[in-house]
């Protein structure tokens, strides 16, 4: 198996589905993983409960807010020093949160281009332990559609959609030998989805969330298959492929280029 003995970076990895990626990835013979999270206290319970249950070698939190490169910098460099490698950066740290949108993007967007940066510049080149990387960038059912309510976290994950299609190409891959794979969840139960009337940007939108049809539009997944559709995909995942993970069903999708999406 591809993660066997690999090393992992996690953002926001500290709870959420972040910290279940880390436990399907240990679960499956991964070597040693960062938690990298601003969420010190949830930080501290997940290391306690992977040195439980799997060993105080596997994990290493470090307190980092990715939307500051020198924080995630640090990250990256505190995982090579402990662990010797590093092979798979999964960007998952994310917010949705329309009210403090610049900063949303900052999280969301710059997050996710700083962690391929430092990954395919700096960290893969000198520490992966295979002959190939792998960057597992997080995007959304919200990445592919428009969404009346979340316009500034649909352009979010947008963002993201168009950056793994650009660094997922061969001529990307021939030079840095990094799979780069995208995976958009649909909507999983957890904190993210939580008091949403708190975080709409004014009351016009948040009357337009109270009688947008959410549910039957984005059906409410348990968060167990989202991991299982990552170690899919860090296991055989092309470069540059895009999964859905949505009402327990896993899935590829294939965007076409503009020239097919001509309106006829
Ligand atoms: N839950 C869903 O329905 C859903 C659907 C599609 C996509 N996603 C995406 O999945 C990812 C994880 O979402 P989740 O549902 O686990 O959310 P969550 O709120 O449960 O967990 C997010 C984690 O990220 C951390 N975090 C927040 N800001 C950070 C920052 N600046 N730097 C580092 N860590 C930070 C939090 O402390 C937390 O541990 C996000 O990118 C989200 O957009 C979630």
């Amino acid at each position: 198996m591809f993660v066997d003995k690999k090393v992992a970076l996690i953002t926001g990895g500290a709870s959420g589905l972040g910290f279940r990626y880390a436990i399907e990835l240990l679960q499956n013979g991964l070597r040693g993983v960062t938690l990298a999270d601003t969420d010190d206290a949830k930080g501290n319970e997940a290391v306690l409960k992977i040195s439980e249950d799997f060993g105080a070698d596997k994990v290493l939190f470090v307190k980092t807010d990715v939307a500051v490169k020198e924080q995630l910098d640090n990250a990256f460099k505190r995982t090579v020093e402990k662990f010797g490698n590093l092979d798979i950066v999964i960007n998952n740290a994310g917010v949705m949160v329309e009210a403090i949108w610049e900063k949303m993007i900052g999280i969301n967007v710059n997050g996710t281009i700083y962690g391929c940066i430092l990954a395919m510049e700096e960290y893969f080149p000198k520490y992966k332990s295979g002959k190939e990387a792998v960057i597992v960038n997080i995007s959304s059912v919200a990445g592919l559609q428009g969404i009346s309510v979340l316009p500034f976290y649909v352009a979010t994950k947008h963002a993201v959609i168009g950056l793994s299609r650009s660094l997922g190409t061969p001529d990307q891959y021939e030079s840095t030998k990094t799979r780069v794979v995208t995976i958009c969840p649909g909507a999983t139960n957890t904190p993210l989805l939580h008091d949403l009337d708190k975080k709409a940007l004014n009351d016009r939108y948040l009357d337009l969330t109270m009688k947008h049809p959410t549910f039957d539009l984005f059906p409410m997944q348990q968060i167990d298959i989202v991991p299982k559709c990552m170690l899919k995909v860090v296991e055989e995942g092309p470069n540059g492929s895009i999964w859905v993970v949505e009402d327990d069903e896993i899935y590829e999708v294939e965007l076409r280029n503009r020239q097919d999406l001509k309106k006829k």
